[in-house]
């Protein structure tokens, strides 16, 4: 018999990215093999976002489309699992049930790692979805294989949920409460991703520099010393971390940015808004002046450092002068780049019931004027980067034969014909073309 083949679409952030190969490493040690796409596929995972209504619609108009694929497999004799892992599960399980009732099971993010007792339970009953929401005692990932294998870049999960409560937010409630990885496993990890070929480590978390894992001795670290430690291991050439809480940010972090030439002059620090009226209503816990502060002791330790953020528009209660002070922090700061978005009214956040709440035409006036100013700063840093020579690590293939793309390390994508060998390796390139998006470039010589 043939291996039974899966699929996977995945929604949302780089956690859920990071999720995603980890249920890839999952379905693997259970024999399953890569499908090339849906339709050839035994079992088909969403692993979904709950950030936006938007975000949270599509899976569900998505997974219509998946039901009638379903439909046709069966008329041919194929079987079918579905399955919805991620962020929405964990919100609204029982609108999977009601809305789509034709999928096999449903897991939360904090979950997955009992994939296999679930694939086994669908196998004794089908017809009824298997619903796993609770948020566990145990650690997801003292339980998932290390099977996973890396390419020039990886992501490491360090830090899960958050405490921190913003009141337009779903992830404390999707996630659960902050959860810090002890330091030793951190460590290990990093050390097998380098083995198979990492040579840059993304850091994850909802909240990454609240990280708190405990040491071999029990004693609890934060986000600078393991940044120290893991800038010790070999061949680990490049280190970021995201996403980043601007309160939490603090001296020794700011450190590691002047000490640790591994650690990327990039930073996303999420700012929300330049509005101290608007921070207060969405609890957050510094005002612009904090932020401009940590921003300028950030360029001081590292005066190469360039930032990034993200930007909420039309929050209840933002009037013109609010909005005009986000301009301002855009123009004092000048992102490299940035997401923005029109604030989305998220059932059970304390925000979605707060007055003001802002119509939707202003949101999208707002929005676009803030989307055109950020562009600006984004085309400009890209222009000036023009006949610089800068290190990329490529690890994507390009739309034509020999093309490469790659990262800088200011997170700007980079394209170059240059041949497959340089796939997975940092190399040197004189940049020489720049769009708001994209730079491209030669090698030297
Ligand atoms: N933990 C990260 C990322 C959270 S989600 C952080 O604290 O920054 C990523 C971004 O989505 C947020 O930074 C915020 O800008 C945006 N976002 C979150 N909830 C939103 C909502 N209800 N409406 C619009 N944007 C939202
Ligand atoms: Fe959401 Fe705020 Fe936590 Fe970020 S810090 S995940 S925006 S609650
Ligand atoms: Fe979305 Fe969950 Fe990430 S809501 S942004 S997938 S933490």
């Amino acid at each position: 018999m043939s291996k039974k083949q899966y699929y996977i679409k995945t929604f949302g952030c780089q956690m859920n990215v990071y999720d995603s190969q980890r249920i890839v490493g999952i379905l693997e040690t259970l024999g399953y093999t890569p499908a090339s796409g849906p339709k050839t596929a035994d079992l088909i995972i969403f692993n979904t976002c709950h950030i936006r209504e938007k975000a949270a619609e599509k899976v569900f108009s998505d997974l219509g489309r998946i039901f009638a694929l379903k439909q046709e497999r069966l008329a041919a004799g194929l079987d079918t699992v579905i399955g919805v892992v991620g962020c929405v599960v964990q919100a609204e399980d029982e609108q999977i049930a009601k809305r789509a009732p034709f999928v096999d099971f449903a897991t939360g993010p904090l979950t997955y790692h009992r994939l296999p007792e679930i694939l086994a339970k669908i196998g004794r009953k089908r017809g009824q979805t298997v619903i796993d929401t609770e948020f566990p005692a145990e650690s997801k990932f003292d339980f998932l294989p290390q099977n996973r294998s890396s390419g020039g870049c990886a992501y490491l999960a360090i830090q899960e949920g958050c405490n921190n409560f913003c009141t337009y937010c779903v992830v404390p409630y999707t996630r659960g409460i902050e959860c810090s990885r002890p330091v030793e496993d951190v460590l290990a990890e990093a050390r097998r991703l380098v083995e198979t070929g990492a040579l840059e480590i993304n850091l994850l978390g909802q909240n990454v520099n609240s990280y708190h894992g405990e040491d071999h001795a029990g004693k609890e670290r934060n986000l600078a010393h393991l940044l120290r430690r893991l800038a010790e291991i070999e061949g680990l050439k490049r280190i970021r971390y995201t996403t980043s809480y601007p309160a939490d940010v603090d001296d020794e972090l700011i450190a590691c940015h002047r000490d640790l030439p591994q650690l990327m002059p990039y930073l996303h620090l999420p700012v929300q808004s330049g509005s101290d009226k608007i921070l207060k209503a969405m609890n957050r816990r510094h005002t612009s002046g904090d932020y401009l502060r940590t921003v300028e002791k950030l360029y001081a330790a590292n005066p190469d450092l360039r930032m990034s953020s993200d930007f909420i528009v039309g929050f209840p209660g933002e009037e013109d002068a609010d909005f005009r002070a986000t301009l301002d922090i855009v123009n004092r700061v000048k992102f490299i780049q940035a997401f923005s978005f029109k604030y989305s009214r998220r059932a059970g956040t304390p925000a979605a019931l707060m007055p003001g709440q802002v119509e939707e035409k202003i949101k999208k006036e707002r929005l676009d004027i803030l989307q055109n100013l950020l562009f600006s700063y984004q085309l400009k840093f890209n222009k000036d980067s023009v006949g610089k020579l800068m290190p990329v690590l490529f690890d994507m293939k390009g739309r034509h034969a020999g093309q490469l793309i790659g990262r800088t390390p200011y997170m700007q994508n980079l394209h170059a014909e240059i041949g497959k060998e340089y796939m997975n390796k940092i190399v040197n390139i004189r940049v020489t073309e720049a769009t708001t998006n994209s730079l491209s470039g030669k090698t030297e010589g």
